[in-house]
């Protein structure tokens, strides 16, 4: 697992490398790529190829498109560590890009991320039919706005010290992070042009691989030291974040949690053999310290 994994991340930052090479320099190219290349397991780009491996995708596309994700990703995580968000400085064992080049920089790096993902999808080297292009731009347009990782940051923050109910935790915790693991899952079926039900299957099982994610993510901060996570842990709680863990407790958010991954497995069990790779992936996902 941890050498698909590596592969693809060399993969993924060979591609953004030589993407960003082609553009002409500008002095938010370093902010960009420290939120790029500081670390980073590609665990969505993992998630893509595995979806993209049960429908015969090729390769060179899927990892394109994992790398427009990955723009995404990076920004979000630039801007989630900003101190009117979250305010963390440390991000991957490493300052917070904002603690590195200064808030507004930090700011306009990620604005310049989530465009640049658009400008990767839009590009002619991506060699897919213009139509599912289009498609796929739009469907990550919307995982990304007000509707996916905006929003659910939105209401991240404004949850803050509130009693929020199981509902809506899962609300916000599917919009932050479990809309563009959905879109991850949905990509390789749009380009295979399957039927709207095919593509809506593969969009809900993304959302719950992506909640699986950020509970999984809750969870390291309760269990895991800032130095393994590479980031401030015991956190969640000081901030008086709405997780599963505060409203339910430690006990009952695992319980939850072996839900939702049997409910993944089992939706993936008509592909057979050939969902081996998804199903490690989110063992790793469960399994992870950091
Ligand atoms: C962290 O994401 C933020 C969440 C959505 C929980 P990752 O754990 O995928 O971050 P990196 O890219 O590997 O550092
Ligand atoms: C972040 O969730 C989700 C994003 C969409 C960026 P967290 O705020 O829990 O992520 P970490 O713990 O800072 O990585
Ligand atoms: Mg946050
Ligand atoms: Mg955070
Ligand atoms: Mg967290």
């Amino acid at each position: 697992m941890k050498n698909k994994l590596n592969k693809i991340a060399k993969d993924t930052n060979l591609f953004l490398k030589s993407f960003i090479k082609k553009q002409i320099k500008t002095e938010l190219i370093p902010a960009m790529n420290y939120g790029l290349f500081s670390g980073g397991k590609k665990i969505r780009s993992k998630i893509l190829i595995d979806t993209g491996f049960l429908f015969n995708i090729n390769y060179r596309s899927l990892i394109s498109i994992g790398a427009a994700i990955e723009c995404i990703h990076a920004y979000s995580l630039i801007h989630d560590d900003l101190p009117c968000m979250d305010n963390d400085k440390v991000r991957r064992g490493k300052p917070s890009t904002h603690i590195k080049f200064g808030e507004s920089t930090a700011v306009l790096a990620g604005n310049s991320l989530l465009t640049m993902a658009f400008e990767i999808l839009s590009d002619s080297n991506l060699k897919i039919n213009e139509k599912i292009k289009i498609n796929l731009i739009k469907k990550l347009s919307a995982c990304s706005g007000h509707l996916g990782i905006a929003g659910g940051q939105f209401l991240d923050l404004s949850f803050e010290h509130k009693k929020i109910s199981k509902n809506n935790i899962v609300d916000m915790e599917i919009k932050k992070t479990g809309k563009l693991f959905s879109f991850c899952c949905m990509a390789p079926v749009i380009i295979k042009k399957k039927s709207i039900k095919e593509i809506k299957i593969f969009e809900s099982i993304g959302s719950d691989i992506g909640l699986l994610f950020q509970i999984a993510d809750d969870l390291i901060d309760h269990d895991v030291s800032s130095k393994t996570a590479g980031k401030k842990t015991k956190k969640d709680e000081k901030q008086g974040k709405a997780t599963l863990i505060s409203l339910l407790g430690y006990k009952n958010t695992i319980k939850y949690r072996d839900k939702i991954k049997s409910k993944i497995t089992s939706n993936l069990k008509k592909y057979g053999r050939k969902s081996k790779n998804i199903i490690e992936t989110i063992n790793y996902i469960l399994t992870r310290n950091k």
